[in-house]
């Protein structure tokens, strides 16, 4: 049996753990042989293909990134794109599987190639967002609340110092996981996620009620976060036609507002792709581990067009259908029990 690994979208940390759990996996229970398609789908498309064995996995659970590298290539496209052209490529490589790790968008194509064109595929899930349905928790999010919380911690001081507000932006274009989670750790005043829109007025008012108290108020917001009143966020012109920032990134919108309403002096972080990068947790470590592990099984079982996912403590597969097509979002009994704290 030989398998080829991909990772695919954006790089997420743990990447690495998964390609090590799967590798030592299936050399000691199974004898199986393994190769890397380099850059996700691309090298599929671009038959861009190199052997992994054992010695390449060595102390690689704790190494940021992935040694196989990552585009966001659609494996429909391009010249050896579709199912058809991909089954040929694996026949003339002696490839029996395909592992994908990725996002929604990796996962969905993988999904297609299944029912459109047989490809024995078996997904991953990975994303720092956290926003993948059907898995309790996906690797490379505690790395990402860690790095966050990190940054809250050390905002504080230099806030209290100088008696700021400061807004600090974390990742999560359509869920506010990071932000919720971060926010939380590290004792925000204010958590602004793109599942709960608020107005300024009630933004100001939080960091106020802070002021007030002789605090120096942190706010944290997701990236994808919206006004609920578009019209009073455009009259600062800081929104482009699509709602999006027209520079820089939200918090840059936010801090000044903050400001201008509150005559509180404040300043905008947008932490980006930091939290992305660098050794992953324990805890994504042992996560990541496990999935590349049990894909290895769920390989030898047969179990094509499905995903390992983490249910409580478990891994378990279920149907990649059952995984895309739907977010994460962050409930509102989740918003409203950190929403105490707020202010
Ligand atoms: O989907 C993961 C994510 O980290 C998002 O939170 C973020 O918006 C996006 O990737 C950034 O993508 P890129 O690395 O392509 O700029």
């Amino acid at each position: 049996m030989k398998i080829g690994i991909l990772t695919s979208g954006g790089d997420c940390p743990g990447l690495n753990a998964v390609i090590r759990g799967s590798v030592l996996k299936g050399v000691i229970s199974y004898d199986t042989e393994f190769v890397g398609f380099r850059n996700g789908w691309r090298g599929v498309v671009e038959e861009d293909i190199v052997p992994i064995v054992r010695h390449d996995v060595r102390g690689l659970a704790k190494q940021g990134g992935t040694i196989l590298g990552s585009s966001r290539t659609n494996p429909f496209e391009g010249e050896g794109g579709g199912p058809e052209k991909i089954q040929e490529m694996l026949d003339r490589n002696g490839i029996d599987a395909i592992v994908a790790i990725g996002g929604e968008g990796t996962l969905t194509a993988a999904r297609r190639l299944y029912d459109e064109g047989g490809i024995k595929v078996i997904g991953v899930p990975k994303t720092i967002d956290n926003d993948l349905a059907a898995t309790d928790y996906s690797f490379g999010f505690d790395t990402a609340v860690q790095i966050a919380t990190e940054a809250i911690d050390r905002l504080r001081t230099t806030a209290d110092s100088h008696g700021r507000c400061m807004v600090l932006e974390v990742m999560g274009r359509h869920v506010g996981w990071i932000a919720l989670h971060s926010g939380m750790a590290g004792g925000a005043h204010a958590i602004l996620i793109p599942e709960q829109p608020q107005s300024i007025e009630q933004i100001a008012e939080w960091v106020e009620s802070v002021r007030d108290r002789g605090r120096a108020p942190l706010v944290v917001v997701a990236e994808g976060f919206k006004f609920d009143d578009m019209a009073e966020a455009h009259s600062h012109k800081g929104l482009d036609a699509f709602n999006r920032p027209r520079l820089g990134g939200i918090a840059e919108l936010i801090a000044p507002m903050i400001e201008e309403r509150t005559g509180i002096e404040s300043r905008a972080t947008v932490l980006g792709h930091i939290q992305r990068g660098g050794e992953p947790t324990a805890f994504d470590r042992v996560l990541a581990t496990r999935l590349g592990m049990a894909v290895v099984d769920a390989v030898h079982d047969g179990a094509w067009g499905s995903m390992v996912t983490l249910r409580g403590t478990d891994i378990e597969t279920v149907s990649i259908a059952d995984a895309v097509g739907t977010l994460n979002r962050v409930p509102q009994s989740r918003y409203d029990e950190a929403k105490i704290l707020f202010g």
